[in-house]
């Protein structure tokens, strides 16, 4: 099934203003539907939690219709879904939760293909249990991650993996599937950021084996919630630290004072919105699916037009040749720092992002950290052939 996106870019207002918004793995835009949805919350009363009048029901409900949501959107259970204020500030949270159990000498992996919010909250929640810290390596010259490598990393002491399902500058996949089994097997947990690979593609968290699975709604057309995803007997096997009158239920425990309720009726209709891609019928989870690989098969057709031109310049340098990766290219321009081509890029409207876009040991690994590291112009499903076209021009001139 293919993508309207003449129609689907209409639904997004933003996309009005003139510019290429080929800044969508730093977050997307939001459609109109996600909008009004969130100021319809705000305009209808709206109470706190568990009261006994109406507005307070409705806040109950529209909590209770996210969480379904995000499960169809990742194949996980309603009450396995934790709210919190971003992916960074939940990853802490969950870390210091699992923490509590880690003694001297226990294990964690991380890997140098993560985006730093998936690696610093391990490293230093580590420290502070004695923990050890092991590195998965990434080979520099593909941007792959290999899986063979765990085999080797994982031991008797290892409590957690944290690997991603999507490098954000990269877009490498790794196979999570293959690294999560080994996990299994030594009786360690995962935890999977997902935050990239969301937007790009179907998402199963049993298929990827995570034990967690954590999201950012604002990458994928809506609101700035972070997401965890996790099996609610796991979730019931941890003490995070809560104030005392606050729900001791799963998920509630994990989440921190109270929701931000208009912005989850917000995240409910960016995943509606998502599952409306592509016509349908069935259930949410069906239709995103179906949705979400439509998507994948979009994004990877521009993507092949616009790795190839950018390729195609002799003055250019692409990142990353991983067999399986989401529809974001890295690349530099010789002659220019990266900075001065995304200002160039922006001179002409176009949104690219520059740096090292906090995949900090992966730039490290690229050696490219401390010369400024690459642009990165990333794909979603509402950008467009002309957008890509307009961005090859823009590098066109530079090079010429
Ligand atoms: C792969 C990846 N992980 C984690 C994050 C952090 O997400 P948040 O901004 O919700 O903390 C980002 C944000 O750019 C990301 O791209």
């Amino acid at each position: 099934m293919q993508l309207d996106v003449a129609a689907i870019r209409a639904a997004y207002p933003a996309l009005a203003d003139g510019y290429a918004y080929l800044d969508g793995a730093a977050g997307t835009q939001v459609p109109s539907a996600v909008i009004e949805a969130i100021s319809r919350a705000q305009a209808t009363g709206l109470g706190n939690a568990g009261g006994a009048f109406p507005a307070s029901a409705r806040a109950d409900e529209i909590t209770a219709a996210c969480r379904a949501a995000v499960a169809a959107l990742t194949g996980g259970e309603p009450d396995g879904v934790i709210f919190g204020p971003s992916m960074t500030a939940l990853t802490y949270r969950m870390a210091g939760a699992l923490a509590k159990t880690w003694q001297p000498g226990d294990e964690v992996i991380v890997s140098r293909l993560d985006h730093d919010a998936n690696i610093r909250p391990w490293v230093q929640t580590a420290e502070r249990a004695g923990a050890v810290v092991r590195w998965a390596e990434v080979d520099p010259a593909t941007g792959e991650l290999p899986a063979a490598q765990y085999s080797g990393l994982i031991t008797d002491r290892t409590r957690l993996v944290a690997v991603t399902a999507a490098s954000n500058i990269l877009g490498t996949r790794p196979d999570v599937a293959a690294i999560t089994t080994l996990a299994r097997a030594a009786g360690a947990l995962s935890y999977v950021d997902g935050v990239h690979a969301t937007p790009h593609v179907p998402v199963d968290v049993q298929a990827l084996g995570a034990d967690f699975y954590a999201t950012s709604a604002y990458k994928w057309s809506g609101p700035h919630i972070g997401l965890v995803v996790a099996a609610p007997s796991l979730l019931e096997t941890l003490r995070p630290d809560k104030l005392v009158p606050s729900s001791d239920a799963v998920p509630d425990r994990f989440e921190l004072g109270t929701l931000p309720f208009a912005s989850l009726a917000g995240v409910t209709a960016a995943v509606h919105h998502l599952a409306s891609l592509v016509p349908g019928s069935g259930t949410l989870r069906e239709r995103v699916l179906a949705s979400m690989a439509a998507v994948q098969e979009y994004e990877q057709e521009l993507f092949e037009v616009l790795l190839s031109g950018l390729d195609g310049f002799g003055h250019v340098t692409t990142y990353g040749k991983a067999a399986s990766r989401t529809a974001t290219a890295y690349f530099t321009v010789a002659g220019h720092t990266p900075e001065q081509v995304a200002c160039h890029l922006a001179s002409r409207q176009i949104n690219v992002w520059n740096g090292h876009n906090y995949a900090w040991e992966l730039t490290g690994a690229l050696g490219i950290r401390d010369s400024g590291s690459a642009v990165r112009a990333g794909l979603v499903h509402y950008n467009d052939a002309a957008e890509v076209d307009r961005l090859l021009a823009g590098v066109a001139e530079l090079v010429s």
